[in-house]
């Protein structure tokens, strides 16, 4: 997705499509290649240090703007919920009422394709968008640092999706401190696995067990920034992994099997179900990935396997 008559570059997810009154905005989906938890807070949220990179797995958001005051979202799939517990009505919500313009409207059609509660990020991506593309159709000026401000009160990865270029970040508080991270010249190739089970972030946080002493995310950080997928395989680490696979056993069966299959290395995203696996190059996690859908077991539940890549400027 790139601006009309912008130079062709793949890392410009917020990329905004103008016509009358309307925009086309696409919300990418993230990984975590590094989490740790650093403490439990007063609050009930968790401090964390995480390493964040987007992939080229996309939901769209096509937005228009209506003559009266009048929130009007539809999905595809249309099983999704289109009130105010969809994190894109919140986001209009947010937003409108930060400008002081409550009498503001929109039309929204949200297509998804990013999994749910995969820990991939898509409902914070999806609120992301929402957040850019009104303020551009509604005309209300607000500055990235706004909407920044904003995102973090819809969700803790929100903000991820406003960083500019959105490459990659290095999250700390309870994931909305959002710190650019410099990315390799070349970008990463992964495999995403997505099983048929869901997890909710809530229910993972329950179970977590604070570390006395966090693990550092420096080497990880290192051979992110080298571009070496070799090393980053070897550094990859997800404190939510443990509670995670209690609650549902099947992210480690196909974790443990995409391991198997000869990546770099192996990893739960975010608060799961989705697992993913750092490839040398796309060929590699072609290979990876036709090797762990033929070896699959006749009694383990399909998964929805994809070949991805992280942005690069
Ligand atoms: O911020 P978000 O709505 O994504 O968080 C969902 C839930 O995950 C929170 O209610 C909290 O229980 C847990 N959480 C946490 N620490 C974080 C992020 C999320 O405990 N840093």
């Amino acid at each position: 997705m790139t601006r009309p008559g912008a130079t062709a570059r793949r890392a410009d997810p917020l990329a905004v499509h103008s016509g009358p009154g309307a925009r086309v905005v696409a919300a990418p989906a993230k990984l975590n290649l590094f989490l740790e938890i650093i403490a439990k807070r007063p609050d009930g949220y968790h401090d964390l240090e995480s390493l964040m990179v987007a992939i080229d797995l996309f939901d769209t958001l096509e937005i228009q703007t209506r003559t009266d005051s009048t929130l009007a979202l539809t999905c595809d799939p249309p099983s999704l919920s289109t009130g105010p517990d969809n994190l894109v009505y919140k986001a209009a919500v947010a937003l409108r009422a930060r400008a002081g313009r409550t009498q503001l409207g929109a039309t929204i059609h949200l297509t998804k394709r990013v999994p749910m509660q995969a820990g991939l990020g898509g409902g914070s991506s999806d609120a992301a968008a929402a957040l850019v593309g009104l303020n551009e159709i509604w005309k209300l000026g607000l500055t990235r640092e706004e909407l920044v401000a904003i995102a973090a009160t819809i969700g803790s990865d929100v903000a991820f999706f406003l960083t500019p270029d959105m490459s990659a970040a290095w999250c700390t508080g309870r994931g909305e401190v959002v710190a650019p991270e410099e990315p390799p010249a070349r970008g990463f190739h992964f495999v995403l696995v997505c099983p048929p089970v869901g997890l909710g972030t809530a229910g993972v946080y329950k179970r977590l067990t604070v570390p006395p002493e966090p693990n550092s995310g420096a080497a990880l950080r290192a051979a992110f920034r080298a571009g070496d997928p070799a090393a980053l395989g070897r550094e990859l680490f997800n404190r939510l992994e443990g509670p995670a696979l209690e609650l549902e056993p099947l992210v480690g069966r196909v974790r443990h099997r995409l391991a198997a299959c000869g990546p770099c290395g192996a990893l739960m995203s975010g608060s799961g179900s989705a697992v993913f696996a750092v490839c040398r190059d796309r060929a590699h996690a072609v290979h990876v990935a036709n090797e762990f859908a033929r070896a699959r077991p006749a009694d383990e539940p399909e998964s929805r396997v994809l070949v991805v890549r992280s942005f690069t400027p």
